[in-house]
């Protein structure tokens, strides 16, 4: 099957064909979930699924690969088209997507001299080795060849680094889109909001049909793709809940159809799950995203809605593709109508006035911001109305399953464990972690006359504990701003106050990586390679500086023992790579690297990354506690914590009530659901997306519930562990169903 593109819309096979795709990313759910997420995205009328492509979680060592259980991308691809269903593959490599380094792995960031995404020969090399690589193994599944991808995607959003670098950035994206063409899959490449020649540029945003005069503008020859259209928006940690009507997602797609678009894909139609460490900085473990289908893959009352239009959408599908771009004229004032001979819209896109009007001399109130559809002169559907048609209501209720056997043990403090690394000064963590672990213990000691003290530390992220004499004193203002401004300046300083002894003291730092970046301007556009994490600066006390030597820990002694797996546990599961330190290699595929393509630029010289500081991870004398059982330690920071469970019965989707909870990590069966933190959502939404995304649950925890994928219990015995950083209440987590009310 050819696909290309005409001034109108996609040509799939020779004929156009209106595109209704939604995102579903393979890695945020589990391969037994898939299935019903494609039944569901068909009966709501989807002909197409988009993902992005996740190269950090394919490829996280470099050479080694993963395409294993949640990372089966080609097992993905092949249930969407066995469903009817075409693909959008969205390589990047960069993705944005609210995951960890933006889809980078890690390990780039140590390679010597690499900037990203500009024009940087040790990037360009690893980006062009990795989409030659993963487009060669997935070429079979392009349309061409009888797959289901229609589309693929280089780069993302290129537009939003705003030029900063110039002639050497526009340079990189077009060799970016001639590095597409040059693979030669058969079918278009995309480039979303920052185009090149040779690539459809396609739009992103929340109202799509306000970018179209330009889209023409600039591309005269293209139709009207929206990529991304947002249906609602993610969260993170210590901001509210964030939602977006289902009035206003249905005028805006109602609205970009009417005004000419072609095709659209809702980002994200299924949020999902950030397991693992796999969120950015800051992401939410839940990436519900006020998306269509829910967080678990059930069909809200937005997906419902959606149907219906999506449904009208397809009956005049002929009608919209054969007719050019129709011209709007004014019924009103912000009143507009598009003519498609038997199908109209009349649009009303004043957000707070209805408009009255007469239209084949019957009169109609149109609500406020709204989309009325008639088909031969009869009328069809208002996008005001839709949500109204179908509410779904659910709630979480507790499950038949108790949690039983609880048993802890003590993360050891620094005292407590092998030497570390002793410096001058302190280094940041992610150069002795590799990203393998959210933590690292940078300890010093200094003498004081004693009282009150301030303490500042400049150059330091993300969230700290402070322990003075091994007593943990005060912790990280938080929430923490999502967008923290340069690194030398103020979103990485830190201030405390503590009460000290007249004496010597030792002070330990725990910090805590709650996700990397996913963008330049998270940290004040500088390149993303300069991402850091734990403390790489000065520390002040009452504006002295100390002196130091520090000494690093990094990781925690319960991961490098991997707590978290159940007794006579071989490896991790595959595609859900146990976070931590690993004591044993993880169950991945090493893969020869392909051949370099014809003139691709060359390998890097050996031990260009390179290898981690000798002694930086010390070989431990094993934590020779055993598990304590009972629940003693309610309450006190640094507590690994372990119960069993059987699975309830039914079949609602599950997750975990740790509201009693404040922030870690959690593992199911070895697996983990993702970090955890039961901090209140108190803080600033980015005003920009205000409206129309709204603030719901203000003040409450921004996440209470933890998905427990079903595929991942077993019948009886599993094994429910958590770190706990801070000091929580096991005994009231509960496993809970999300069942509709
Ligand atoms: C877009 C980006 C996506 C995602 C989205 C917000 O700008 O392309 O990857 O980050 O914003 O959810």
């Amino acid at each position: 099957m050819h696909v290309h593109y005409d001034h109108r819309a996609f040509t799939i096979g020779g004929e156009r064909q209106l595109i209704v795709s939604g995102a579903i990313h393979y890695p945020r759910s589990t391969p037994a979930m898939w299935p019903k997420l494609m039944k569901e995205s068909v009966a709501a009328g989807l002909n197409t699924i988009e993902t992005y492509l996740f190269w950090n979680l394919h490829e996280p060592r470099r050479g080694v690969y993963d395409f294993t259980g949640r990372l089966d991308v080609i097992r993905f691809c092949q249930i969407a088209q066995e469903h009817g269903l075409n693909v959008i593959l969205r390589i990047g490599p960069y993705i944005c997507a609210e995951i960890n380094y933006g889809g980078f792995p890690a390990w780039l960031r140590d390679i010597p001299g690499i900037r990203m995404r500009t024009w940087n020969e040790p990037f360009m090399r690893e980006m062009s080795r990795w989409v030659t690589y993963v487009t060669d193994l997935l070429r079979p599944l392009f349309a061409p060849n009888g797959g289901p991808i229609i589309a693929a995607q280089i780069e993302n959003e290129y537009g939003l680094l705003g030029g900063i670098y110039g002639e050497e950035g526009e340079r990189y994206k077009q060799w970016s889109a001639d590095l597409g063409r040059s693979l030669g899959i058969g079918v278009p490449w995309i480039m979303c909001y920052g185009g090149a020649a040779g690539a459809l540029e396609t739009i992103n945003g929340f109202y799509g049909h306000q970018q179209l005069d330009r889209h023409w503008s600039e591309h005269p020859d293209q139709p009207a793709i929206w990529t991304e259209d947002w249906p609602g928006w993610y969260d993170t940690w210590g901001t509210p809940h964030h939602r977006r009507s289902t009035r206003d997602v249905a005028y805006a797609v109602a609205r970009f159809f009417a005004a000419g678009g072609t095709g659209i894909n809702h980002y994200m139609w299924h949020g999902g799950t950030n397991f693992g460490r796999e969120a950015m900085y800051l992401q939410t473990t839940s990436y519900d995203y006020d998306a269509p289908l829910d967080e678990f893959g059930l069909p809200t009352t937005k997906s419902r809605a959606l149907t219906r239009l999506h449904q009208v959408l397809h009956k005049y599908a002929d009608v919209i593709l054969q007719n050019e771009r129709p011209i709007p004229f004014e019924i009103g004032p912000g009143h507009v109508a598009f003519d498609y001979g038997p199908l109209n819209f009349l649009c009303n896109d004043d957000p707070t006035d209805a408009a009255e009007l007469t239209w084949e001399g019957e009169r109609y109130t149109l609500p406020p911001q709204s989309v009325t559809i008639f088909a031969d002169g009869q009328f069809l559907l208002n996008t005001a109305e839709l949500a109204a048609a179908e509410e779904i209501h659910r709630e979480m209720l507790p499950a038949d399953a108790d949690l039983r056997d609880w048993a802890w043990r003590a993360e050891p403090l620094p005292v407590d464990r092998p030497s570390g690394l002793v410096l001058d000064r302190p280094v940041e963590q992610l150069s002795l972690t590799r990203d393998e672990t959210d933590y690292c213990w940078y300890t010093t000691r200094f003498t004081v006359p004693g009282g009150e003290a301030t303490l500042t530390l400049e150059g330091v992220g993300d969230y700290v504990y402070i322990y003075a004499d091994g007593v943990p004193a005060t912790a990280t203002p938080a929430p923490l701003p999502e967008v923290r401004g340069a690194l030398d300046g103020e979103g990485f300083t830190q201030t405390f106050r503590l009460t000290l002894t007249p004496g010597e003291h030792e002070l330990s730092l725990l910090c805590c990586a709650v996700g990397l970046i996913k963008g330049d301007w998270q940290i004040g556009m500088a390149n993303m390679a300069e991402e850091r994490k734990g403390f790489w600066g000065r520390a002040l006390l009452n504006d002295e500086p100390l002196t130091g030597p520090w000494e690093l820990r990094p990781g925690l002694m319960g991961e490098r023992h991997a707590l978290y797996r159940p007794l006579g546990f071989g490896g991790a599961p595959s595609g859900d790579r146990a976070v931590g330190i690993s004591p044993t290699a993880p169950s991945i595929t090493r893969a020869a690297d392909p051949a370099p393509p014809a003139g691709a630029i060359p390998a890097p010289p050996a031990g260009a990354i390179p290898a981690p500081p000798a002694g930086a991870i010390p070989v431990s004398q094993a934590m020779s506690l055993p598990w304590v059982p009972g629940a003693a330690a309610a309450g006190q920071p640094l507590r690994w914590w372990k119960a069993t469970f059987d699975r309830p019965t039914g079949d609602a989707p599950l997750a975990l009530d740790l509201g009693s909870m404040n922030k870690g990590l959690a593992w199911v069966n070895g697996r983990c659901i993702g970090r955890y933190w039961l901090i209140p959502g108190t803080g600033e939404t980015e005003p920009w997306v205000k409206p129309p995304v709204e603030d719901d649950w203000v003040g409450q925890p921004t996440q209470r519930y933890y998905h427990v994928p079903a595929d991942w219990l077993k019948p009886e015995g599993n094994l429910l562990v958590l770190f706990e950083e801070a000091g929580g209440d096991p005994t009231a987590i509960r496993l809970c169903g999300w069942v509709e009310a």
